[in-house]
């Protein structure tokens, strides 16, 4: 990630950083950890079905100096607040509103045999908060990769840093202190993406494939709606709910399968009766037609087909409108306005639902009128202006050594 074009430099952050905590004979170190779009594949990963996310440009950058004592101190550089917090009472911190995912994966990291030491912190995010980017996750990962690595040194451990664990990490973080039951898509995306590659990653057992993101003369346009939500209150562990009963009936017919991301779709029409509950029939859809899309847009991608890939994302958006019912009058306006636009190949939530953001995949010289023409009819029909960002893949958490000495 490139923290120039966000706001403030690496060395103003350096800079920040020493104006709050002073100097000391320690290094100052940067890491960062990107948010994520997914490009198809959603509320499929904790049913252990396919995801197909990019990691963005945007993220969060922590820059970091280890202590000598176990106190670890969090400030960022858009709030007030500053926790202090001792590593061997993390489990006194969850009713904090702003510091709960650090220290959460502060425990999470202990708990799993890391040896850490106390540490300085300055969080700074360049993702839109709560927008379906996955801000948490970001937040989680590089925190994760920060004490970690502190960590590590500070033991005189060698032993290389497991990615895919520190993202199980942020993930059981998210689930114990910030209350929501999510899958793993967003922390993995965070972690392993990788620059002009989307990842086709089985969340069942986390195999995955990095596949190149050849998009010719198209760009990943990002619309966010900018309706607040907080997933904690929404309907996200409802609908995991709903998953988990339309299992265990399927179960009755189909003892073979331990997710729903097991079933075929021709398995679903042949059994399907046996869930009589509407509702449930139609979350269960979704779930594996959803499945079934993810498959065929990596194999469309392979070939080049992108006008395939792009309407299987609208297929994805109907089935999340209309079996899963997590869009919304935000997120099917800028769906649906984007695809009255020449240009436009496909265009999809993403994310929970219930607001955030779209993504649609638009011809690089149709890019400009997509934003002024989607902005202007959804702050008509709406009322509410939306933030648009053009994307790249890019890569997943690092230390960023520019300027570091190291
Ligand atoms: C959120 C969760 C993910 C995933 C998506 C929906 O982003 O954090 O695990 O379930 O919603 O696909």
């Amino acid at each position: 990630m490139n923290a120039e074009k966000l706001g403030m430099t690496v060395d103003e952050l350096k800079e920040k950083f020493i104006e709050i905590y002073g100097h000391s004979e320690e290094k100052i170190r940067v890491f960062s950890a990107p948010g994520r779009v997914n490009l198809i594949g959603e509320h499929t990963d904790y049913n252990g079905g396919y995801v197909f996310p990019a990691a963005l440009t945007m993220g969060t950058f922590v820059v970091a100096r280890a202590r000598a004592d176990r106190i670890l101190r969090l400030a960022a550089t858009d709030l007030e607040d500053r926790v202090e917090a001792s590593l061997d009472r993390l489990e006194e911190y969850r009713h904090l509103k702003w510091g709960n995912y650090q220290l959460g994966v502060a425990d999470q990291l202990q708990k799993h045999g890391y040896g850490l030491t106390g540490c300085d912190m300055l969080f700074h995010g360049t993702l839109p908060y709560g927008a379906g980017l996955s801000s948490s996750a970001s937040i989680e990962v590089a925190t994760a990769l920060t004490l970690a690595t502190l960590g590590k040194e500070a033991f005189g451990e060698d032993a290389a840093i497991d990615l895919v664990e520190l993202a199980k990490i942020g993930q059981k973080a998210e689930n114990l202190y910030v209350g929501v039951n999510c899958g793993i898509m967003d922390q993995f995306a965070s972690a392993m993406g990788k620059v002009n590659h989307a990842i086709f990653l089985n969340a069942k057992d986390l195999s995955y494939k990095l596949v190149p993101l050849n998009l010719g003369d198209n760009n990943i346009v990002i619309a966010n709606t900018n309706k607040k939500r907080g997933l904690g209150d929404s309907k996200y562990n409802e609908r995991r709910r709903e998953c988990e009963t339309g299992l265990d009936v399927l179960k009755t017919v189909l003892p073979g399968i331990s997710c729903l991301g097991d079933v075929s779709y021709e398995q679903f029409i042949e059994h399907k009766h046996v869930i009589k509950d509407e509702v449930i029939r139609k979350r269960v859809e979704h779930v594996v037609s959803e499945n079934d899309r993810v498959k065929k847009s990596v194999e469309t991608l392979y070939k080049g087909n992108l006008s395939e890939f792009g309407r299987l994302m609208v297929d994805s958006h109907c089935s999340l409108r209309d079996l899963y019912e997590v869009t919304g009058i935000e997120l099917d306006t800028l769906v649906e306005e984007a695809l009255k636009i020449d240009g436009v190949l496909g265009s999809r939530m993403t994310g929970a639902g219930f607001g955030g953001c779209s993504v649609s995949i638009v011809k690089k010289d149709a890019t400009e009128w997509f934003i002024e023409k989607v902005g202007r009819e959804y702050e008509r029909k709406v009322g509410l202006k939306a933030d648009f960002y053009v994307s790249e893949a890019r890569d997943g958490a690092r230390e960023n050594r520019i300027g570091n000495g190291r």
